[in-house]
């Protein structure tokens, strides 16, 4: 069976999921049973000073799919509505009372010394086994000069974190903002500053639709909207991309990763994991699903690694970061071609609609002269291997994309004689 217990930059855990610092873990009920249901561990919803933060209503929207499902969640919440006293002593308790599961405290403060260094002894008092900087909120904290204000300035992440590193011993986690146009730049001021880790990504700026009668974007507070923060399902393509950013990027290699952004099954978790996360943390999944999803988690993951002959998380963390490569190192001499399994076709010519008003007109539509019956075939010759067609075929493996035995050897851009640029032949980093 395999181990699903992980250490991430010092902190042990029974398994690498944790609820992310949002609504889930922002009090000790919910944190409670999200523990008796098998999370890992919780980073506590955002506490700063007081007087707490003040919510409006509504708060949420969605991006839905044809059959209303949420792709994507926007919210405009603000950090804890609660006092720090009170988080503070929730925050105690349940660390007592669940020793082996871990707390993570995320703190927002503005940026000034002496607030972060009154904060953390108190935060170091509760027995939390560290702190998450949230650099990252996108909306009403940053208009304050907080939370996205801080991470999208290198130089205040620098600054920030190394005030947290001179005034605590517990390890600290700096978590990024995707609204920035490089978060390598962040990443590696977080380290610059002595970060322990770097936990990604926050949520994206948004607005998910409009009330087109009222002529205002959702959510609706009186007659107006403002911006929100976009998760779930929809930002995981972001989210990946931006780990593997910096888990390949030599500037912060080894810098630990906490993966977040649209996880919402085993399989989720696992990319995030091969892309160089040491752990994964879950929000906007367990807010629609609730807590118990842990359990396909740990369930899929260890079945999975089982049948993989991972012993253990670290086995595969990263496996997949040095196949992640700039574009100028790939081979241009693979070629795959598309391939129709003509007894799944279902005749629907979807795929012929594809390619022909938009690719490379490769599929030939086939019309029998006497019933009238159409098939589709695949040109081989014009076929440039995009995907497109098996991507918009609703049968599942009906389109297969088939290498190719081109004969020829590995040859990337750099070496290849029709850039007109050539550079001096390298091979892949
Ligand atoms: C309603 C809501 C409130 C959130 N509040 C916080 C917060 O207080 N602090 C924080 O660091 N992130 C906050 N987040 C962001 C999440 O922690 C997480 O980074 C983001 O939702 C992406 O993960 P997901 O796709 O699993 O939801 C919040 C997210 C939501 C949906
Ligand atoms: S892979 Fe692209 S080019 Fe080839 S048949 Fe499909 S859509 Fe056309
Ligand atoms: S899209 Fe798929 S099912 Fe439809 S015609 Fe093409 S191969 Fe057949």
């Amino acid at each position: 069976m395999a181990d699903l217990s992980i250490e991430f930059c010092g902190i042990k855990s029974i398994n690498p999921f944790w609820l992310a610092s949002a609504p889930p873990t922002d009090k000790a009920y919910n944190v409670v049973r999200a523990f008796e249901a098998g999370w890992g561990g919780v980073v506590w919803k955002t506490l700063g000073e007081d007087p707490a933060a003040v919510n409006v209503s509504s708060r949420y929207s969605a991006h839905y799919g044809k059959n209303r499902e949420v792709l994507g969640f926007n919210n405009i919440e603000l950090i804890t509505d609660r006092s720090l006293a009170i988080n503070l002593q929730e925050i105690t308790q349940v660390k007592k009372d669940w020793p082996d599961r871990v707390i993570i405290v995320s703190l927002m403060l503005p940026c000034e010394e002496r607030l972060w260094a009154d904060i953390l002894p108190l935060v170091e008092a509760t027995g939390a086994d560290g702190i998450e900087l949230n650099f990252g909120c996108p909306h009403g904290m940053p208009e304050r000069g907080m939370g996205a204000a801080v991470g999208q300035v290198p130089e205040y992440v620098e600054m920030v974190t190394r005030w947290c590193k001179q005034n605590t011993k517990l390890p600290v986690i700096v978590k990024l903002t995707p609204n920035i146009t490089d978060v390598r730049a962040p990443a590696r001021a977080a380290k610059a500053g002595g970060a322990d880790a770097v936990s990604l990504i926050n949520t994206i700026n948004s607005i998910t639709h409009l009330d087109l009668d009222q002529m205002v974007a959702f959510p609706i507070v009186g007659g107006a909207s403002t911006h929100g923060g976009y998760c779930g399902s929809a930002v995981k393509p972001i989210a990946l991309n931006m780990v593997a950013e910096i888990a390949r990027d030599p500037q912060t290699a080894g810098l630990p990763i906490s993966g977040i952004g649209g996880i919402g099954n085993w399989r989720d978790a696992a990319e995030f994991i091969a892309l160089g996360s040491g752990c994964v943390q879950v929000c906007t999944a367990a807010m629609l699903h609730g807590f118990r999803i842990v359990e396909e988690m740990k369930d899929g993951l260890s079945r999975w690694m089982d049948q993989k002959g991972y012993q253990s998380i670290s086995e595969f963390s990263g496996k997949a970061v040095p196949n992640t490569t700039d574009w100028k190192y790939l081979n241009m001499n693979y070629q795959v071609i598309a391939q129709i399994n003509q007894d799944d076709c279902i005749k629907c010519g979807r795929c012929y609609v594809a390619c022909e008003d938009t690719s490379h007109q490769s599929i030939a539509q086939l019309i029998d002269e006497v019933s009238g019956a159409r098939t589709y075939e695949v040109i081989k010759e014009e076929c440039v291997g995009c995907n497109l067609c098996e991507i918009t075929c609703p049968v599942q493996g009906c389109i297969t994309m088939v290498p190719q035995d081109t004969g020829k050897p590995y040859m990337n851009w750099t070496q290849d004689p029709r850039n007109p640029r050539a550079e001096k032949a390298v091979e892949a980093a």
